[in-house]
């Protein structure tokens, strides 16, 4: 399956991940708060939700990170932030529909388990207070396990919590230096083990690759020692270098990343290691044990692809809560307040904290499915998008669209299938390049992303 250098080059052009399409980029504040309040209020009765909530607080900065979010060293912000959130989240459940219920609540970062045990109490009684949760539903936290202490555990094990997510990156030393993460394989183990121990079943590993000065063998061995601590769900992102939307990565010496190249050997070798250990590769970025939820539904093609990646949660509404998050519901996008000090002036005011958003139109509506589809199942299916309720007409212009990519496709990256065509391995590392082909906003899209490898 070797890929010449100059192939790799030229496919691993700067493309969207597609966790949404339209991708955010398009968002705009033609969506005003009335409008989301609009879309909350008609959403339909026993509407299935998922909540989205977002803590955009660290204690220390690492160099790599894309995530929307602050250092603070005194708690002070943190908990005037979640006085904000609480009063956002108590208005957000007046207005969906009394009998929806919540199946999926998942904590974003930033890293949520900065909060006090307190704050954490307060924040899970909120929402029970204003939505009604599923029984056995889903919550998840995203967990930096630097420093975190056995009553943080406590606090989310006694406030339901079934899932978590566990930031890793890489346990070479030079590595972590680089990035500005000192992050030992001990600490590490001892919160997966505390969460275990308080009855955690599913656990998620984050790593990176592509990060300064990390060698082939650097990798293997951090990937070595994540598989050693048994988790479920591995997720394996490609380091985004965007230094021109986050600057504090100019920390990171240019000279020491790996090139295009190199990124997509350490990806493809990475991909080999996980799966000889047992793990089944999902779409572009993460892997399961074959009895994880995620891996059976990637079988069964019902994988879907959300603003937190590949994901099981088939509810009809995310809503997002707290500043930046960035909502999904049937009518269209939203996205809050960025600035957390225009999010809660918002929410302090009693109104709505939305900046921006986007009203799905027909075709966007059709593509997102295409697109969607394609990075869950890395296929694409003239029958299966004839099922899913589209007119003829919007199926034919899909199907025109998909011939075409097989028509041109002269570097083995797709095959025919009887209804379209499927990734071929070799193809795997380019689907978001593939997926591109359908998003019709790219050319006039003036954003810049990372490599698609
Ligand atoms: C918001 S962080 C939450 C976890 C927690 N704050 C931590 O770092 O342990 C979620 C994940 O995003 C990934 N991430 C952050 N910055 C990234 C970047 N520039 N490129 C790719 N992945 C990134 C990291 O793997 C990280 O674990
Ligand atoms: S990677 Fe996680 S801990 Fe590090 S700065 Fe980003 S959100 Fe905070």
């Amino acid at each position: 399956m070797s890929l010449s250098p100059d192939l790799i080059r030229t496919a691993a052009v700067a493309v969207p991940r597609y966790t949404s399409y339209p991708t955010a980029p398009h968002f705009s504040a033609a969506v005003t708060p009335q409008e989301y309040a609009g879309w909350l209020m008609d959403l339909p009765e026993k509407s299935r939700l998922s909540l989205y909530m977002h803590v955009p607080f660290c204690d220390t900065l690492c160099w790599f990170c894309g995530c929307n979010t602050k250092i603070t060293r005194q708690y002070g912000p943190v908990g005037a932030y979640l006085d904000a959130m609480i009063k956002e989240i108590a208005l957000v459940g007046t207005l969906v529909p009394s009998d929806s219920t919540v199946h999926h609540i998942h904590w974003g970062g930033g890293s949520p388990t900065l909060l006090t045990p307190e704050d954490i109490d307060r924040l899970a009684a909120a929402t029970r207070e204003a939505f009604r949760l599923a029984p056995g539903h889903d919550f998840a936290i995203e967990v930096d396990p630097r420093g975190l202490d056995e009553a943080r555990m406590d606090a989310l094990a006694r406030n339901g919590l079934t899932r978590v997510s566990i930031g890793v990156q890489d346990f070479d030393p030079e590595v972590q230096q680089a990035i500005n993460r000192i992050q030992s394989f001990e600490e590490t183990k001892a919160i997966v083990d505390g969460f275990r121990a308080r009855g955690i079943r599913s656990l998620n590993i984050d790593a990176l690759y592509g990060l300064p000065y990390q060698t082939l063998e650097r990798l293997l061995s951090t990937l070595d020692q994540v598989v050693a601590l048994a988790p479920d769900r591995i997720a394996l992102f490609g380091y985004a270098h965007v230094p021109w939307m986050k600057r504090h990565q100019s920390m990171i010496n240019e000279e020491s990343l790996p090139d295009v190249v190199a990124r997509h050997e350490q990806a493809e070798a990475a991909a080999s290691h996980l799966v000889a250990h047992g793990y089944e590769r999902i779409g572009i970025d993460h892997f399961a044990r074959s009895g994880d939820s995620l891996a059976v539904a990637a079988r069964e093609g019902t994988l879907r692809r959300n603003f937190q990646g590949y994901t099981v949660d088939g509810a009809e509404a995310l809503i997002g809560l707290g500043a930046s998050s960035i909502g999904a519901l049937p009518q269209g996008y939203v996205q809050n307040q960025t600035a957390t000090a225009r999010y809660i002036w918002a929410v302090e005011q009693g109104k709505i904290a939305t900046e921006k958003g986007l009203a799905l139109s027909d075709e966007d509506r059709l593509r997102r499915w295409v697109i969607e589809r394609l990075m869950c199942d890395l296929a694409f299916s003239r029958d299966a998008l004839a099922s899913a309720g589209f007119s003829t007409s919007q199926c034919a212009a899909m199907a025109a669209e998909a011939a075409a990519i097989l028509a041109e496709d002269s570097h083995g990256f797709v095959e025919e299938t009887p209804d379209g065509f499927r990734i071929t391995d070799r193809g795997r590392p380019f689907l978001r390049t593939v997926a591109a082909r359908f998003d019709a906003y790219l050319p006039a899209n003036k954003a810049r992303h990372s490599l698609a490898v």
